[in-house]
């Protein structure tokens, strides 16, 4: 199947021009001025941006968290990636304790299979290396394409990894060129303040916020910078909520230690007060790490400008309200954390980013596409539109008028972040590897079309990877 993409506006990170695009074999053939070529479709972009397909690096599908399952599997979830504009993630693979990772890959790899419907890597979280995980093993795991592991630094009795598994894992990381990831804050003081809010009655989603304040994210987050220079291990800190987490990244990155930072979609425009509505629809927004002080929001988004922090991705983890989040209505920390978000990244950045002047075309395109690629091991097969580049595309029409919604979103969250918000521009049409997801509205791709991508070590770009192969 061969596509002629005739007219757009192509943008990247680097560049903006209009031309055509040929597209054959999965990838970006030809990119040119009225090109002349036959093809089996040709598709009229005059008008629209041709922009990558973006990349999202956090998100969990079909994950067992918080006493339930996230509401989203690999079909649903990736349908509403696809419509809002993504076209590969990477999602967590959760290593159970006394679970080896190859037990834990398997069952993530179990979750997709006849699923997917756009392109996914795995990153490993690592919660168990005494009685799992064997140190050998996870140095193992980049040579099956999972180069980056995670740790949890919170959610005691669970997830959270203890310093001395997070320390030895950074030096694992050292040696084999997979990037460590970590949920930064201060598991054993957030464990301490929840005890005793709970015993003095305090049971209300927003203790949610007012148990995990801004200076447990800030404390470890320069704990993971001090203990990855140690081990020698480049680090990635995901989900950075407020200004007391942006200033140690700032600092390592201005000292030019191998630290890069993240932040989510939600933390621009979801604060405090939304954990205080009434009748328990805080719990929408009760979320790790949770939504901060308005005057956060400011920061957050000139450290995404000055690339202090280089991604914007969804931690999408979404749960009903109903059924879900009301296990907690008795008790905030018995809501399961995570909200939905993966089908309306670009929409939300597009208009509140780029065309309220906070963003330029390129630095949204960077955020959302071609930096999670690089440093992820991703670029320059996605992440960039680029002649050998997988064929992923996003058509965006940037006068179609939306307005967010449950009623209207694919993800099976029952409700939405920004509910009722109007953006101008959206994604039209969704190509991956040059075969037609998404058409004027409606997914036409079926599942089972999106495959599993082995991912470079940090650092390495997939196309020397691919040289090494056939040499
Ligand atoms: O509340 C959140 N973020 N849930 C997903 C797990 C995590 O911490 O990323
Ligand atoms: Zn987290
Ligand atoms: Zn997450």
């Amino acid at each position: 199947m061969s596509i002629l993409i005739k007219g757009g506006r192509v943008i990247t990170a680097a560049d903006d021009y209009v031309a055509d695009i040929f597209v054959e074999s999965e990838r970006v053939s030809l990119i040119g001025e009225s090109l002349d070529l036959q093809a089996d479709r040709v598709i009229d972009a005059a008008g629209k941006y041709v922009l990558p397909g973006c990349v999202d690096p956090h998100t969990h599908l079909d994950m067992p968290f918080g006493g339930t399952v996230t509401a989203d599997d690999f079909e649903s979830g990736q349908t509403s990636a696809a419509f809002g504009g993504t076209t590969c993630h990477v999602d967590f693979v959760i290593q159970a304790k006394g679970q080896s990772f190859a037990e834990a890959l398997d069952t993530w790899h179990g979750k997709r299979e006849g699923k997917a419907v756009i392109d996914n890597g795995f990153h490993m979280a690592v919660t168990d290396l005494s009685e799992g995980g064997s140190l050998q093993e996870l140095a193992s795991l980049p040579d099956q394409g999972v180069t980056s592991y995670k740790l949890f630094m919170a959610y005691k009795g669970a997830l959270m990894v203890d310093d001395e598994t997070l320390f030895r894992t950074m030096q694992v990381a050292s040696e084999t060129g997979a990037l460590v990831m970590v949920h930064a804050e201060n598991g054993d003081a957030i464990d301490v303040l929840v005890e005793q809010a709970l015993a003095e009655g305090r049971t209300e989603p927003h203790f949610h916020a007012l148990t995990r304040p801004p200076e447990t994210e800030g404390e470890a987050t320069n704990r993971a910078i001090q203990l990855a220079r140690v081990a020698g291990s480049p680090l990635y800190v995901v989900h950075v909520s407020c200004k007391d987490a942006i200033d140690p990244i700032a600092r390592a990155r201005e000292a030019g230690w191998n630290t890069w930072g993240e932040t989510c979609t939600q933390y621009f425009f979801i604060d405090y007060s939304f954990l205080e509505r009434p009748d328990f629809e805080g719990a929408k927004y009760v979320y790790t790490p949770p939504p901060r002080g308005k005057e956060h929001q400011e920061h957050l988004w000139n450290a995404v400008r000055t690339d202090t922090l280089s991604v914007i991705s969804t931690d999408h983890c979404a749960f009903r309200w109903d059924g879900q989040k009301t296990m907690g209505r008795d008790d905030f920390s018995k809501i399961p954390n995570g909200g939905p978000g993966i089908e309306n990244r670009l929409h939300m950045i597009h208009e509140f980013g780029v065309r309220s002047g906070r963003l330029t075309l390129h630095r949204m395109v960077e955020l959302l596409a071609t930096s999670p690629a690089k440093l992820f091991g991703l670029y320059p097969k996605k992440g960039t539109i680029a002649v050998g580049s997988d064929a992923d595309l996003v058509l965006f029409d940037p006068d179609k008028r939306v307005t967010l919604s449950a009623d209207t979103h694919r993800s099976k969250a029952d409700y939405n972040l920004y509910e009722g918000t109007e953006v101008t521009g959206a994604p039209v049409t969704v190509l991956l590897r040059g075969q037609v997801l998404v058409d004027e509205g409606e997914l036409v791709a079926r599942p089972g079309i999106g495959r599993f991508v082995k991912r470079a070590r940090f650092g390495e770009r997939l196309n020397e990877v691919r040289a090494e192969a056939v040499a």
